[in-house]
Formats: structure tokens, sequence, C-alpha cells
């Protein structure tokens, strides 16, 4: 999802200017534009950008010096600087300064848009706050009162200000990535770098350089020199994500640098020291992974100091009403309902579920049921479908059963469902009650004899899946 962004553009070239401008305004963000480097930083004192684009060479101030005072004045403000080829150094001392990254020209529109996507990403991260156990106006909240969550917030608010590496841990879409950003923004290295790495969605080849940067000519394609992301994190926060699916290799590496405090670039002499907090975060056995040498213990001893596991949603239910309340805030408005509503069947069929993808997943259910509902209260049906569970059975169940089974096993593939099988079993035990009360007519007793269940777990089941039968049992 990409967001909008308002930046501020600054650039002595007025035909380099508008074709920015208009790319830029398509893909939705608002651009103000200046045409000097002194001009341009007086704008960007006075008014709140997300993110500043800017020449190198122009008049009045040039974007090296521009870049110095800029980011001693608005640390977590990124700033991409556009250069001709031949001024490379030039941009790399500009990443020493603190941009956030740099452009070559001629560059193609693709490659800016990514560029310019996160850092404004980069941006968000840094300065939306995490605000813990609340749901008043903040746009991200860890939300959630049980004693579980309670405790994950003592838990952030203890280890933040400490000097000590952070390993959080939990199911996907538990809330991992929140919690990391909680511990920076409560940190004392909330003023600088907080540089966010999903060492998943990273080739392995590409992330070796990624972290540690490379000089010239360091392997078949580095043409320049680049500047790492622990170098520019420097004296900030790093947070490796995924941390689990690193390669061996590059454990070594990294397992140096927290070690030695300093670096090479790949294919450098110079040694850098650089000073970083590291927070990491998996959904891996990590335990599973050492005893199959698939992770260094040493590493994993340095990275957990300090642990943070992270309670799955079905172990603690009695959050997910407040949840609940708190999606349908966050999302409406954008999904054209600006207050939205919920019929408490649909509350208590939502609080059966049993949630393999977390919190995630019930946010994303909530959404979709807020589109289904359109402007009217969301019933148990609409959050039922956007279960994607069907309440009528369909004609061809085997054929649709198989190609759900396949859809989720994708989808595990993918990494975005863990617990494929319990989700399966779930909802194949929810086809099992709908159609034995469906034939049975609403009468629980029958269906109860039919399948040779209790009428105590049948009616514990039709609750369970929400399957409210039109006749009550005679
Ligand atoms: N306690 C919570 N309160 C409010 N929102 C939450 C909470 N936990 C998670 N979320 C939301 O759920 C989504 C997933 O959270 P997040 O990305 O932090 O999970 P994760 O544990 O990093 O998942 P994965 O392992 O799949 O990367 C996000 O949109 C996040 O805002
Ligand atoms: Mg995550």
């Amino acid at each position: 999802m990409s967001r909008s962004a308002k930046i501020l553009l600054i650039d002595d070239d007025p035909g380099i200017r508008e074709t920015l401008r208009r790319v830029l305004v398509e893909e939705g963000h608002s651009v103000a534009l200046e045409q000097r480097g002194d001009h341009g930083l007086a704008r960007a004192s006075k008014e709140a950008f997300n993110l500043i684009i800017t020449d190198l060479r122009m008049p009045g101030l040039n974007g090296l010096e521009l870049v110095r005072r800029l980011h001693a004045a608005q640390p977590r403000l990124p700033i991409i600087l556009v250069t001709a080829f031949g001024t490379t150094e030039t941009a790399i001392e500009a990443m020493k300064y603190g941009a956030y990254d740099y452009l070559l020209k001629p560059f193609e529109v693709p490659q800016l848009l990514e560029l310019v996507r996160k850092a404004a990403d980069s941006n968000r991260l840094m300065s939306e706050p995490v605000v813990l156990g609340n749901t008043g106006a903040a746009r991200d909240a860890l939300v959630g009162k049980s004693a579980a969550m309670q405790s994950i917030y003592k838990e952030v608010g203890r280890v933040a200000s400490k000097p000590v590496n952070v390993l959080i841990r939990g199911e996907t879409g538990t809330g991992k990535e929140l919690v990391a950003r909680a511990i920076y923004h409560h940190s004392d290295r909330a003023d600088a770098a907080f540089v966010a790495i999903n060492c998943a969605a990273i080739p392995e080849t590409l992330l070796e350089s990624e972290l540690f940067g490379h000089e010239r000519g360091a392997f078949t394609g580095a043409e320049e020199r680049r500047i790492g992301r622990f170098e520019q994190a420097d004296r900030g926060t790093i947070f490796l994500d995924e941390i689990g699916d690193m390669t061996l290799g590059t454990q070594v590496k990294l397992m140096r640098v927290l070690q030695e405090k300093c670096l090479q670039r790949l294919g450098g002499k110079e040694t850098i020291s650089v000073n970083v907090r590291v927070l990491a975060a998996t959904h891996h056995d990590l335990e599973g992974a050492i005893a199959q040498r698939r992770f260094r213990e040493d590493l994993y001893y340095r990275l957990s100091v300090v642990v943070i596991t992270l309670p799955p949603l079905r172990q603690r239910r009695e959050d997910i009403p407040e949840l609940v309340r708190y999606f349908l805030q966050k999302h409406g408005p954008d999904l054209g309902n600006p207050r939205p509503s919920i019929h408490p069947e649909a509350m208590q069929f939502l609080q059966n579920q049993h949630w393999p993808g977390n919190v995630r997943e019930l946010e994303n259910v909530i959404r979709k049921a807020i589109l289904l509902a359109q402007s009217y209260t969301i019933n148990a049906d609409h959050v039922q479908t956007a279960l994607n569970r069907s309440a009528e059975p369909s004609a061809d169940a085997p054929s649709a059963f198989g190609e759900y089974v396949d859809e989720l096993l994708a989808a595990a593939q993918r990494g975005d469902l863990q617990n494929a099988h319990a989700r399966i079993l779930d909802t194949a035990e929810r086809e099992v009650f709908a159609r034995a009360i469906k034939q049975a007519q609403g009468n629980q007793a029958k269906a109860a004899r039919w399948l040779g269940v209790s009428r105590v777990t049948m009616k514990a089941k039709l609750t369970q899946f929400g399957l409210h039968p039109a006749q009550e049992e005679q």
C-alpha cells in the first residue's frame, strides 16, 4: 500500500523540476518546488514535509551543505539527492551527512518511485509514534488490555532506554514490527535513525551489501561505492526483521559487527566503527534452527540479551473487541464509512475464531467486512464472508475445498500464513457442522446424533462457528 507523501523538490533545472513534479503528482504525492538550495532550506524549516528531493549543484547552497544542515535540524526527515554521474563521491559524502539515499541521473521513473516509497515509509516509521495500550487518536497503537499485553508494555518500557539488543518473537501477525517501533520511539535514540530491513525479502546475494555496503568493483555490477544500512544507522537503531531467514555467511559477518562494533564494506579495507542498537524479530523456532545448524548459537545469544515474546491472538481473546473497534475506527474513514458499527453477534463470532494469522488477519477481516457491509452495521454474515468461509455449502464443495487447501498452502509457501493445518481443519469442521445443522433444519439434537457428538459439543461448535440456527432445538 503506497501512501501519499508531502515532498519538497529542490532543483534549479526547470525541465527536471517539471518532469519530476508530474511523475510524483501522478503517483498521488503532493509536491512543493524550490529552485535554490538556500530557499529550499528555508522552506523546509518553515513547513512540514515527509521527504526532500534535492539536486546537488544549485545556486544559493549546494546539495551537500543542504543535507548537512537540514539533517542536523531534522534528523528524521529523509533526503534523496539526485545527482549526475561523476559526482557520486559527493553523493556518498552526503550519505555520511545523513542523506537517505541518492539517485544517479539519468534514472528510470520506477526506480525513483521505489526510492520515494521507501524513504516516505522510513519517515512514517520514525515519526508516527506507536502508542502503548491506547486506542486514542494515534494512527499506530499497540492495542489490548489483557494481562499478556500489559506485561509486553511493561517490558517495552523497561528495555527501551537500556543499551541492549532485543529479540522479538511471536507467530506471524502478532505485532513484532509494532513492538520494534515502540521500543525505538521510547528509547534515547528516538531522534536518530530507525532503519528497518526485512532479511527474508532481500535476495541472499544482495543482503550483505545492503547491510554492510560495498566498494566499487567489489563484485560484478558494483559500479559505485555503496554505504550500507549499518553505517547509515550509526548512533541509531537497526531493525532486522525475519532474522531467522539470514544465511550462515551473513550471520558470521553480522556477528562480527556486533562483537567488534565495526565493519568493512564488501571489497573494502577500511575499518569503520559503528554504534548501532540492534532489534531483531522472527517467527521461526530459532532453537530448532540452532539444533539443525542453520542458525549460529553465538549470534543467538548476542541478539537475545532481552527476549520479548508476543502471545498469539487466540490466547488473549479478551482483546478482540477492543482491537475490532480500533480497526473499525482506523479503516472506516478510508473505506467510505466514517463511523462503522458492528452487531454483537458478529463480535461474538470474531471472538470465537482461531486466528492463525493473528492480529494482521483480524485487521484484514475487518477491512473486508467494512466493505461488504457498505454503510450498514456489520453483521455475522459479513464477517463470515470476510473470513472466506461461505455459510452456504456450495454444490461442488469437494473441489472448492481442494482449491481452498491449495490457496492456503500457497499462502503458507509465501510466508503469509503459519499454521495452515489448523486453519484447514477449522474450515473443514465448520463445513461439517454447517451442513449437518442445515439438513437437520436447525434441530441440534438430531444433528448431534448424526455426527456422533454430544449436544453440549454441538451447541459449542455452533456458537464457535457463528452458525446461529434459524430454529431452536425442540
Ligand atoms: N496489539 C496490536 N494492536 C494494534 N494493532 C496491531 C497489534 N498487533 C499487530 N497489529 C497490527 O497487525 C498488523 C501486523 O503487525 P506486525 O506487522 O507488527 O506483525 P508481525 O509480528 O511483524 O508479523 P510478521 O511475522 O508476519 O511479519 C499490523 O497492521 C499492525 O499494525
Ligand atoms: Mg513483521
